[in-house]
């Protein structure tokens, strides 16, 4: 009998690309999601990869009676909780929607975990918890700053709910993962990200740009105190990243280890300007890019990398595509979107 996990947030981006991994792997997957910043054609792109449609319910980890139903219906060997309000800028506007939506749908899964005999959960967290660091690349025990957003107080505030209710004595482990920034696609294009609206995040800024559906990219700063006076970011495949999710599942089901809390930094350990990355899409497109320089976004951090030795030594795990590679799938995705007229 294959194991059997729950994916929340499975149709969104990081969530579809982890999908896929774990078909591949041999688990099935059942994905639920309330549709609020995703779309439900990735359910026919997953199975163009895979040559498996996963289950699918379109429901909210809010909602505690349906996700009480949902763990009678299935019985799950793990779960990885991906279903979160992401947008910083909006959660400084609406934080109450970002408390109820990212806190709620947590205390819901874990307390739903014993009472269904789930023994593993991976959560999705975000290397936005170190804040400005002093010094990088950034380790795991780098001091957690105050949050500067909502958003990012809810990944703090999530990853403290999980050791205070393990401390407790729950019969469950966890694995915590700080993803630095997530780009790129599917090499075959199937799946990707799309963004609903005015993307805010850099990628799929620039593959717009590059496409034509928005006319220019504004590059917040260049006066950092950085070589060429970008942000620095570290900027790791979807695909690697997900593939990270599904060594961690195999991690906790098969009780490699004592630690009943597990926290890694998921990143390539490779530090890159925005300026960088602007001309990697210019060299894997072939195209100049229209871009200009504004001034500096609220609440940017200046530099941030990551040191992903432990990942690398205790997960077995490593950022394997080069930032070309990774810059050309985000490239194919943008295409194929116009070539399906989705955008
Ligand atoms: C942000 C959040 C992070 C969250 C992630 C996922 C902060 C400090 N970080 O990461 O917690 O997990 O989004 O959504 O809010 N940039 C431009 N022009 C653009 C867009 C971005 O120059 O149009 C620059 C930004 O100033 C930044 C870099 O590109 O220096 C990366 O930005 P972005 O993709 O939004 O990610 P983060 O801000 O690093």
């Amino acid at each position: 009998m294959p194991k059997r996990i729950l994916v929340t947030g499975g149709t969104g981006y990081i969530g579809s690309h982890t999908v896929v991994e774990l078909q591949q792997a041999g688990y099935e997957v059942v994905i639920i999601d309330n549709l609020s910043n995703s779309n439900a054609d990735v359910l026919e792109g997953i199975p163009r990869i895979t040559g498996k449609r996963p289950l699918f319910d379109k429901l909210d980890c809010t909602d505690f009676e349906a996700m009480k139903a949902l763990f009678k219906k299935y019985p799950f060997d793990g779960i990885i909780h991906f279903a979160a309000s992401k947008a910083v800028g909006e959660s400084v506007e609406k934080p109450l929607i970002y408390y109820r939506n990212n806190l709620v749908s947590l205390v819901n899964l874990l307390e739903l975990m014993p009472q269904y005999n789930v023994k593993g959960i991976v959560f999705s967290s975000s290397c936005t918890v170190y804040g400005e660091p002093d010094k990088n690349p950034i380790d795991e025990n780098a001091p957690v700053k105050p949050a500067t957003s909502p958003y990012g107080n809810t990944k703090q505030i999530n990853e403290e709910i999980i050791r205070d209710f393990v401390h407790s004595g729950a019969p469950i482990k966890s694995i915590i993962l700080r993803y630095f920034n997530p780009i790129g696609a599917h090499p075959s294009a199937e799946i990707g990200e799309l963004p609903l609206g005015v993307p805010q995040n850099l990628v799929p800024y620039i593959t717009q740009t590059g496409i034509g559906i928005r006319q220019q990219l504004s590059v917040f700063g260049d006066d950092y105190d950085t070589p060429d006076g970008s942000c620095i970011r570290d900027f790791i495949n979807v695909v690697d990243l997900a593939k990270a999710h599904v060594i961690a599942i195999e991690r906790m089901l098969e009780k490699k280890s004592d630690e009943k809390v597990e926290i890694f930094n998921l990143g390539t350990g490779i530090g890159l300007s925005v300026l960088e990355l602007i001309k990697v899409f210019e060299k894997v497109s072939g195209k100049p890019l229209n871009y200009k320089i504004v001034g500096r976004r609220e609440g940017d951090i200046e530099q941030i990398w990551a040191q992903p030795d432990k990942a690398n030594n205790v997960l077995g795990w490593k950022a394997e595509e080069t930032i070309e590679e990774t810059m050309a799938s985000a490239w194919k995705w943008q295409q194929r979107l116009r070539e399906k007229g989705a955008m």
